[in-house]
Parts: C-alpha cells; structure tokens; sequence
C-alpha cells in the first residue's frame, strides 16, 4: 500500500513520509513518525487529515459521489430499505433474503426498551428538549446492558449494535410523547421499522393509526439517507470516546450530543426556524444580503457543506421525496413556499455559485418532516436515531482493529512559558 514516499525538508533534515492508497480518494501522507523527529501536523478542524482507515463510506466531495460498501446512496435510497442499509454498513455486504429476515427478525426482537428505563423520563421537565432526553437516556443503556458486553468479542459488539438500532426509535418516540404528556406507546412487531415508529409517534390508546404508506416510505428514505457519512464531526466523537475503551452506549450517547450542533445534525432544526424567521418570499432578498454579510452571523442553514462542493447527492433524493410527500398530502404551507423559492434565488446567486454552497440534505429533508407532522425540535432527534448505525458500525469497525490506539491529539501551545508561582499573601 505504501511503495511512494513524500520527503518534508525542514531545517536541515530530510523526512520520508510514506504515502498510502485507498480504493479511491485522496492519497494521504503517513505523518505517524514526524513526532520521532521534533514536529507534529497542525490541522484544526482536520481540513486536511485523516483520522482512521475505514471502508464503509465513501464521499467524493466535488463530484457529489457518496458510497455506502460502494453501492450509491440514490440507489440505496430508492431500491433499497433502512434495514438492508443498516445491514451492509454493519457487516460489510448487502444482505441476501434469508440474511434481511433474520436481520429483520432480530432488529424487531430488540425493540422494547427495559420498563426500568421509563422512569428516566419523569426526570426531565416538560419542556425539555429531545434530544437532551435522548442524550441522557441513550447514556443510560448502559447500566441496563453493560454488565454482559465484552467490547473485544465480536458478537457482543454486534447485540449492543442491535440493541442500538432496534430502540433508538423507541426512545425517540418516548421523549416526543413525554413532551406532549401522551402515554408511550410500544412498540409493534408486526410493523415495519419505519411504520413502528410512525406508530409510536402518532398512536394513541383512546384510537388506532393508520400508517400512510407513502409517509412509511418518506421515513424510511430519511432513515437510509442520513445513515452514514464517513467521518463527520458526530462520528469522529464516537470513535474517539470508543478509543478509551468505553462502553458502545455510552459512545453513542457521546455521538448524540455532538450532532446536535446546528453546524451538524442541529441544522434541519434550525432551518425550519430560519425559514418561519424569513416569514415570507418577499423577505428573502433581505435574507441571503445577510447570509452574504461578513459582519453578520448569519448563515442559509441547509446551505453548505465541508464536503460537498457540488450538490449532495442526498438533498438531491430528498428533494424528489419532499415533493412526492407534499403531493401526497395535499398540502400547501407558505413556508414550504419560502423553502421553495429559497432554493431558487440561492441556486442562481454568485455568491452561492462561486462558493459552491448547495442546499444539503437538512434543507430538505426539515421540509418533509414537518408535513408529515413532525415537530421541529424532534428533527434532530431522527437525524440521531438514523445515524445510530453508522456510528455504531464506525465503533465496531474501530474495535476491531488489531494495535487500535486511543485518539490523542497533539496541539500548538501558545499560552505563558513556564513562570513560577506566587502564592497569594493571606
Ligand atoms: N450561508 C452563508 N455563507 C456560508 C454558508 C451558509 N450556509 N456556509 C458556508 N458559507 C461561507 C462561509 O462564510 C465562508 O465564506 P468565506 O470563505 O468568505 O469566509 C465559506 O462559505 C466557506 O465556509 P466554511 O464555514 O469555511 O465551510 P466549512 O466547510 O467549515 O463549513 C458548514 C461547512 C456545513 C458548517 C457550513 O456550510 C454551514 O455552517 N452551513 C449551514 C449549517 C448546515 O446546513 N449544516 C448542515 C450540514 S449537512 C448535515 C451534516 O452532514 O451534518
């Protein structure tokens, strides 16, 4: 893998570097024994270092390209469903159909959550957001499942895995249902995934709930769009706490907290706020000279990404999906109408053109979720439960690794030299 080497001349010396290949992407320079030598990399925000080897996703930023064990997602996305998806990012091949049933079978197995684990709940206020509630109860798995999970066997890893796909749903729609003050509803083997968690969102015991197939469908796309995407800001906190050695929910909970940024996983939330703010397609003129404006904070949120410099290729199947639901049904929002037109001035605006900022996949995907009824602040709380099997297949990955090291930065000192003390005359 390494036959090419890099030379860094510094002050004198001479370094060989080797340079390695993946199947595809940039080649990456092996800087592991610079510290060896008196220097370290700097790379804040890791603009242009790789953290681990890994081979479950692929993104090719400039051409809109993001493989999943090298399958498209807008393949994925229409021809296949969540639970194929979350099968081959966590065991490496697409499943045959006694492997999907069994896979099914077992997934649906795990779906109830410990009774103990309700009482969590009545902790938080009312108003507590979701994915605080997630956050914290997420953590708490841990010390319903931890006493049995060896994380250096394999197939204990795997049941947390599936322990993990299986109730983050469940959780979901509990901390949505504590917050309306409705009972929890459990969860219904007979249904698929996406419908179990309609249903558990949406049912209530005083009636039934008709799951609308082409909203089944929607979650589902929504589900499978947002279940990977190499190593982002989310992904990279699992790993890292997952490199001390810490338990796969305490990880993931760790994983939950760091998407709730609006930069991250928060921006489908923030974009909805973003569109009620600008209120109306007059307004919107007004809106990008902000977004435009240095001295403003300001962003377009689900516009941009660190990746993407073309459009991605997920917001491009949300967007298809986005109007399929809206037709479906019947329904006609003004802010829907703002996103709309958004999309269109921003498309054509130089200042998007030439930055390459495209609308993402939290543009759109805001936009489906709140016609099917989906409060906002649950957005990235489905973003979470979505992504749950990619971090957790990041962390199997990971831990599987002979040599795996824990994550440990270095950093550029800048503070005071070394002074001594002056204690204080009391
Ligand atoms: N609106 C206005 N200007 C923007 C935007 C935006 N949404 N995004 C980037 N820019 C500008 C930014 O001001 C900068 O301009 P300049 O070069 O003149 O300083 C330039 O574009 C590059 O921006 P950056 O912040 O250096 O780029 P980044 O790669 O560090 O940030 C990002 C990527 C996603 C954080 C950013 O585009 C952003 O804040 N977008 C809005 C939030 C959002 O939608 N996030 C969801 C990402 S998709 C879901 C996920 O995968 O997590």
């Amino acid at each position: 893998m390494a036959d090419r080497k890099a030379t860094l001349q510094i002050d004198g010396q001479s370094i060989e570097l080797p340079v390695l290949s993946g199947t595809a992407g940039y080649d990456v320079i092996d800087v592991r024994t610079l510290g060896k030598h008196g220097y370290f990399t700097f790379d804040p925000g890791f603009l242009a270092t790789g953290s681990c080897e890994s081979k479950i996703t692929y993104i090719d930023g400039e051409k809109g390209i993001l493989l999943h064990r090298g399958y498209p997602i807008d393949q994925l996305a229409t021809q296949a469903d969540y639970l194929e998806v979350c099968y081959m990012l966590l065991h490496g091949e697409a499943p045959n159909a006694q492997e999907y049933t069994k896979f099914q079978q077992t997934i649906t197995n795990h779906t109830m959550v410990h009774q103990g684990l309700h009482n969590f709940f009545n902790g938080f206020r009312r108003d507590a957001h979701p994915m605080a509630m997630l956050c914290a109860v997420t953590g708490a798995l841990s010390s319903f499942y931890h006493d049995d999970l060896d994380i250096h066997d394999e197939k204990q890893r795997l049941r947390s895995a599936y322990r993990l796909i299986a109730k983050m749903p469940t959780i979901a729609a509990m901390a949505y249902k504590f917050s309306i003050g409705q009972p929890f509803v459990y969860p219904k083997n007979e249904l698929s995934y996406s419908e179990n968690f309609l249903n558990m969102m949406f049912s209530v015991p005083a009636e039934d709930y008709k799951v609308n197939p082409v909203i089944a469908k929607a979650m589902d796309r929504i589900f499978t769009l947002h279940a990977d995407h190499e190593q982002n800001a989310s992904t990279s906190t699992v790993r890292l706490a997952g490199s001390s050695g810490a338990n796969p929910y305490a990880c993931i909970a760790a994983g939950v907290a760091s998407l709730w940024g609006p930069a991250h996983g928060g921006a489908n939330e923030a974009c909805l706020r973003m569109l009620k703010e600008i209120g109306s397609v007059d307004n919107i003129p007004k809106y990008i000279d902000k977004a435009k404006d240095k001295d403003d904070p300001f962003r377009l949120m689900g516009f941009g990404h660190r990746v993407y410099k073309n459009f991605d290729p997920r917001a491009t199947v949300m967007r298809d999906s986005a109007h399929e639901v809206l037709k479906e049904l019947n329904i006609s929002d003004p802010l829907l109408d703002v996103a709309m037109e958004l999309e269109r001035i921003a498309l054509e605006d130089p200042y998007f053109v030439e930055k390459k900022l495209y609308p993402n996949v939290d543009f759109y995907s805001g936009i489906i979720l709140k016609a099917i009824g989906i409060p906002t602040n649950m957005f990235t709380v489905i973003f979470a439960l979505s992504r749950t099997v990619g971090w957790i297949s990041h962390w199997h990955e990971m831990m599987g690794e002979a040599n795996q090291k824990i994550g440990r930065p270095r950093q550029l000192y800048t503070g005071e030299a070394q002074r001594d003390f002056t204690p204080i005359k009391r």
